[in-house]
């Protein structure tokens, strides 16, 4: 099936991208910052898992982005949506398979840590995904990578510092943490978020923790960057709606795309 959408895509553009790109929840902004070349709809690649988010444009944008080529997925899927997690993942292994050696995650989630507040970028430096399944259940494909891939270190060190790095430059203070995974599409409860700080998760979210996962075992460099949109659950007096937390990724849109957008140019 993989190999099918890719003849497809290489029969809409001969662009071979560097970097890949998943922009989360309000944050396909970015996608104007690029030097377009080609944009294919997901619902046009057979077979593809198309999102039905309502903030989720849903097709790939092929260009450059300061000075380096990429491919952005404006828009992705989730496990809520009622898919598995290894459809979730495909749109990463096809980008890997475009040409992609790099993966930028990128979504917004709840704040656990107290530290944090509305509107803070969290590296994400680890991840839990023992609450949803893995992404790498089923018959391997050895020509992707490993059937028991090594995790001890998901997201790249080199990467996570050029970011710090950058941050450091345009003035802005980021945080790092660990990303827990659930699957939706319901906030959590207190309970549960209580539980995850105790595990040690600094923020939370429906994504990324399956894409990242399927991207180190195809041999992917990964990096991420939590919005967080939110405080989770028990961590703020007010109940959670989707509309703080594209709220939030609306008004932090600007500093969002220019931090990526250096990031990448030194990558
Ligand atoms: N929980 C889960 N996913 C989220 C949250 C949250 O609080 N905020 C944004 N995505």
């Amino acid at each position: 099936m993989l190999e099918k959408q890719l003849k497809y895509i290489k029969s809409k553009t001969d662009f071979i991208p560097e970097i890949a790109i998943v922009l989360g929840s309000g944050l396909g902004q970015l996608a104007e910052e690029i030097d377009t070349v080609a944009t294919i709809d997901y619902k046009n690649i057979p077979e593809f898992p198309v999102s039905t988010a309502p903030s989720h444009k849903g097709r790939f944008v092929f260009g450059t982005l300061n000075g380096k080529k990429v491919v952005i997925m404006q828009g992705r899927v989730h496990l809520y949506e009622g898919y598995s997690s290894k459809q979730v993942v495909e749109p990463i292994r096809l980008m890997k398979m475009m040409g992609a050696k790099i993966l930028f995650l990128t979504n917004a989630a709840g704040g656990i840590n107290e530290d944090f507040k509305i509107g803070d970028f969290m590296v994400i430096d680890d991840h839990i995904s023992s609450f949803v399944p893995s992404a790498l259940i089923g018959e391997n494909d050895d020509s992707l990578g490993a059937r028991f891939p090594d995790m001890s270190r998901v997201y790249s060190k080199g990467l996570n510092d050029i970011i710090f790095e950058t941050a450091q430059e345009m003035g802005l203070e980021i945080k790092k943490g660990v990303y827990v995974q659930f699957t939706g599409p319901n906030f959590e409860t207190p309970a549960e978020i209580r539980m995850a700080e105790i595990i040690g998760a600094d923020a939370v979210g429906m994504s990324t923790a399956v894409e990242a996962m399927a991207a180190k075992h195809c041999g992917m460099e990964v990096c991420g960057i939590s919005v967080i949109s939110n405080m989770a659950c028990g961590k703020s007096k007010t109940p959670i709606t989707s509309e703080e937390v594209n709220e939030t990724a609306d008004r932090v849109a600007p500093l969002f795309k220019k931090l990526i957008t250096q990031s990448v140019g030194k990558f």
